[in-house]
């Protein structure tokens, strides 16, 4: 059945010496692969676009291996089974997975979830019931766990992390602030995801904007960005308060050192740093994801989406995500 089918694929085609651009990738048309015994053939309805992924551009040692040039870019689909010789599957089934940026994906059908379309749209399993809104569940409710009346802050606050964590953090009691580049995702994060304060921090008065926001100071840091937006939430941390390193992506992750400026801080309000990568904790998908699509489906978690139409504009998505072009999850509509 594959065999007539072409598959549309992007590669890595050089890795950037600085800030990534849409000449970083290559499109390809290939005939799409048959899926062998226990592997399904998976019709990519929407691809994702994350930060992680300009970490794996460069061809560094981290967490993960880079990105192989001439590859298929990994990232994380949401589709529909076309054919399948997995006996968890079947044609029409839908699915999140590992599939990458392209039309088709033949994947073992081990390491394929099957998603309710009826229950959430699509494109959620990608963001807010997928692993941007895990990373959030875990990051806010088990390693910070605010108490009612703590103040707690977030940056990259309208993104599609960020606005699952300000949520979470108001609906166990915290007085919860954003960060976010911008007046419109300012008004956004406030008026429409429930933040108490949001802060510009292209605006240039952080530490002002930090004192007028958390005259209390603060409890908890759920830090997405690092650099200036970290040290200046950091001078205003309360004893014992606990700070969540998510990502960095203020430094664009172009490979250099992300220096924190004073770490007198961390030894004089003993605070507790933990940094985190989502996969080394699997044990809380489950529980994370059942909660999250519950919230979502009863309305008490709300969430927005970029969609950028076409596989072919899937690096134009990517490197406008990188700039802050998204507000919520920035996905690519593939078919
Ligand atoms: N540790 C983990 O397991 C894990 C898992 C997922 C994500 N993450 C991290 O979580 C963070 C958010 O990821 P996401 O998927 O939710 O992406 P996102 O927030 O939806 O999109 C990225 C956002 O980063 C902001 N940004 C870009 N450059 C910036 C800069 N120089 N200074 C401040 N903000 C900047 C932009 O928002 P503005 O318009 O507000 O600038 C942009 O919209 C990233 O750091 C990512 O690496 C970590």
């Amino acid at each position: 059945m594959a065999t007539n089918m072409q598959n549309r694929r992007i590669v890595l085609a050089n890795r950037p010496k600085d800030t990534a651009s849409v000449d970083n990738f290559r499109m390809e048309t290939v005939p799409a692969a048959e899926p062998a015994e226990g592997e399904v053939l998976v019709r990519h309805r929407f691809v994702s676009v994350d930060p992680y992924m300009r970490m794996r551009m460069n061809d560094v040692k981290s967490y993960v291996p880079p990105q192989a040039l001439d590859q298929v870019m990994g990232s994380g689909m949401a589709g529909e089974v076309v054919e399948s010789r997995h006996p968890g599957f079947k044609p029409g089934d839908t699915v999140v997975g590992s599939g990458g940026w392209q039309d088709f994906s033949v994947l073992n059908g081990k390491l394929l979830r099957k998603v309710d379309a009826m229950k959430l749209p699509l494109e959620a399993y990608l963001g807010p019931a997928g692993m941007p809104g895990v990373t959030a569940w875990y990051g806010t409710l088990k390693l910070i766990a605010p108490k009612p009346g703590q103040t707690f802050v977030v940056s990259a606050a309208a993104g599609a992390v960020g606005s699952v964590v300000g949520q979470l953090a108001k609906q166990e009691g915290a007085r919860v602030i954003g960060v976010a580049g911008g007046p419109d995702k300012c008004r956004h994060v406030v008026e429409e995801l429930g933040f108490d304060a949001c802060i510009d921090y292209k605006a240039g008065n952080l530490t002002a904007d930090f004192a007028a926001a958390a005259p209390d100071g603060i409890d908890g840091i759920f830090e997405n960005v690092g650099g200036a937006v970290l040290d200046a939430a950091m001078r205003r941390l309360n004893p014992f308060a606990r700070i969540a390193l998510c990502g960095l992506i203020g430094s664009g992750y172009k490979a250099a050192l992300q220096p924190i400026a004073d770490a007198t801080v961390l030894l004089t309000c003993k605070v507790t740093l933990t940094g985190f990568i989502i996969s080394d904790h699997p044990e809380h998908f489950p529980p994370a994801l059942a909660d999250l699509s519950d919230r979502i489906a009863s309305g008490k978690l709300v969430w927005s989406r970029t969609i950028t139409e076409g596989l072919e504009n899937t690096p134009a998505a990517f490197v406008g995500m990188l700039s802050g072009a998204n507000t919520g999850k920035a996905l690519v509509k593939v078919s």
